[in-house]
């Protein structure tokens, strides 16, 4: 079978949140020649690029998302001989690098917002978002910030309002302003130079907000913020004539990639910002129902694959596939009961066999869970705000588990954020040994990606519409000379037996069984049918002659 294996397209892509992945130098916060001293570690584990959240200086209002300097270092995080080392030795071992952009907003400690602020007729002052107060000192507009309250603020200073879509530690800069807008694309240009891959871009879909300022239209929903619709403060047409000025910029460069966090997402939003002439890719979070729902649903499931599948196919361009981020709840944790892990290697299967770039959160190949925090514990500023509804997004942000040892390995000191309580036994060093670990499992199914073509680059097609509480699917690819691979997978979501017809004609002879967490060597269904076990993962590889 032809490989024209594709990094971004085919590769795995590991998301490292580096506060909390590995401390170097005994502070308790992660660095980046902690992120290098695990290479090894990931190179084994088989991805293809880790995307790093942000390292840049920042405040911390947002965690690093708040963003003070554009091209520095934190010096918490190390310096820029450090992340060129990192560079160099992740591409020694043919990992690529994906850098987090937060081009929206700044910090309000970034050195243009202190200028713009300074006075009216600052030269920086349109490098941000100023409004006068509406008639009688009203908000210029009903826009709302997703982390609670108004998008404006008010400047007693200058007695004007600036816009912050998020924190009011994080002003909305200006794309509208030529000057802002080369200064951003420098920003590509330095990275680029240094030999980064590509770039996450975060919340890209916001960058232009209406030129004439209209309230957006009320709708049904919990916060303030759901009950608008965002059509006045986000997808604004200019957003992909700048798409494609990346675009340009990032093909001057040998392979180049772009992943843009699409926000307020949908399939269909997303796909008009992907496709040769702009994005290379997009998330569109197909399995994340709403920020309190993950249903455990195979026809659920198959509704959301299918649609994003047909979609994506408009554009002939694969989806993403995201279980877990640092903004949401971990996927084990979500699905799975206690320590269990039974969900969580379905989850994984899916992650790696679904049609789509897989996207893995650090410690995602472990089943890390969620920890919890009392109120007081609470770092997230969204968290604060919202407790008890919402208790913000600490729960999947905690160190990395590599050890028994205190503090899982992660550092000598008290970490940043609290170490899981089940570090003790949910670790990398405890699960390596293991044949039945979710890391053994998971490395088993990234060889077999590798070594399958169909499952990187097949159709998806569901073997059957089920209601029996398993999804069934055949990743299939036909190549030039009429010679096909296909491989069925089969998951069962429930805790007790099920009974699934084999919708094949081919006998026995020709099913290899690829990889099963039941013990399954041979695939024998009696007529047309066969049992699987409770939570049983099953993949075949289906034999036939050439067409
Ligand atoms: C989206 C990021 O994923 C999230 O972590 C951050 O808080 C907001 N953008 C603001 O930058």
């Amino acid at each position: 079978m032809i490989d024209n294996f594709n990094w971004w397209r085919d590769g795995i892509i590991y998301q490292i949140y580096p506060r909390s992945f590995s401390d170097s130098n005994g502070d308790g916060l992660g660095d980046l020649p902690g992120v290098t001293a695990r290479l090894d570690y990931l190179a084994e584990l088989g991805i293809d690029a880790i995307w790093l959240s942000p390292f840049y200086p920042s405040p911390d209002a947002d965690f690093g998302y708040d963003i003070s300097d554009y091209t520095g270092v934190d010096p918490r995080y190390g310096s820029l001989s450090d992340f060129d080392h990192l560079v160099a030795e992740a591409h020694r071992r043919n990992i690529r690098v994906v850098l987090d952009m937060v081009l929206n907003h700044t910090s309000d400690q970034h050195p243009w917002f202190l200028e713009s602020r300074s006075s009216r007729d600052n030269p920086r002052r349109d490098w941000y978002i100023w409004r006068d107060p509406s008639a009688g000192g009203r908000l210029p507009t009903n826009w709302e910030s997703s982390f609670g309250g108004s998008a404006w603020e008010l400047d007693p200073k200058t007695s004007q309002y600036y816009l912050h879509s998020f924190l009011k530690q994080q002003p909305d800069v200006n794309w509208r302003n030529p000057e802002v807008r080369q200064a951003q694309l420098d920003v590509f240009r330095f990275w680029l130079e240094r030999g980064v891959d590509g770039f996450r871009l975060d919340v890209f879909n916001a960058y232009f907000k209406d030129a004439r300022f209209r309230n957006n239209p009320p709708r049904f929903g919990l916060r303030g913020f759901d009950r608008q619709e965002h059509i006045y403060d986000m997808d604004q047409p200019e957003m992909v004539g700048l798409l494609q000025e990346l675009r340009v910029l990032l093909d001057s460069y040998p392979e180049r990639y772009s992943v843009g966090e699409t926000y307020v997402p949908t399939s269909e939003k997303t796909v008009g910002y992907v496709g040769s002439d702009r994005l290379h890719a997009a998330f569109s979070f197909d399995f994340f129902a709403s920020d309190l729902l993950y249903p455990w649903n195979p026809g659920w499931l198959l509704e959301r694959i299918e649609r994003r599948d047909r979609l994506f196919d408009t554009i002939g361009v694969l989806p993403t596939t995201v279980l877990s981020n640092h903004d949401k709840p971990r996927t084990a944790s979500r699905y799975s009961k206690n320590e269990n892990d039974q969900q969580t290697l379905i989850a994984m299967t899916l992650l790696l066999t679904l049609r789509g770039t897989p996207f893995m959160y650090y410690g995602e190949e472990i089943g890390m869970r969620e920890i919890s925090l009392s109120r007081s514990e609470i770092m997230d500023p969204p968290g604060k705000k919202y407790w008890p509804i919402f208790k913000g997004r600490d729960g999947c942000r905690s160190p990395m588990q590599w050890n028994e040892t205190p503090f899982a390995g992660f550092s000598t000191a008290k970490p940043w954020l609290k170490v899981h309580p089940n570090y003790n036994h949910r670790n990398v060093a405890a699960q390596q040994p293991d044949p039945d670990s979710v890391l053994n499992f998971t490395r088993r199914l990234i060889v077999l990606r590798r070594a399958y073509t169909a499952l990187r680059q097949g159709s998806f097609k569901s073997l059957f519409r089920t209601d029996t509480g398993v999804l069934a699917y055949e990743r299939k690819l036909v190549d030039s000379s009429g010679q096909a691979q296909r491989i069925q997978i089969y998951l069962n979501f429930t805790g007790s037996t099920r009974r699934v017809s084999f919708a094949d004609d081919a006998g026995p002879e020709s099913v290899d069984v690829l990889l099963d967490n039941a013990g399954r060597k041979q695939f024998c269904p009696t007529g047309h049918q066969f049992i699987l076990d409770p939570y049983e993962i099953l993949l075949l590889e289906v034999k036939t002659a050439a067409l």
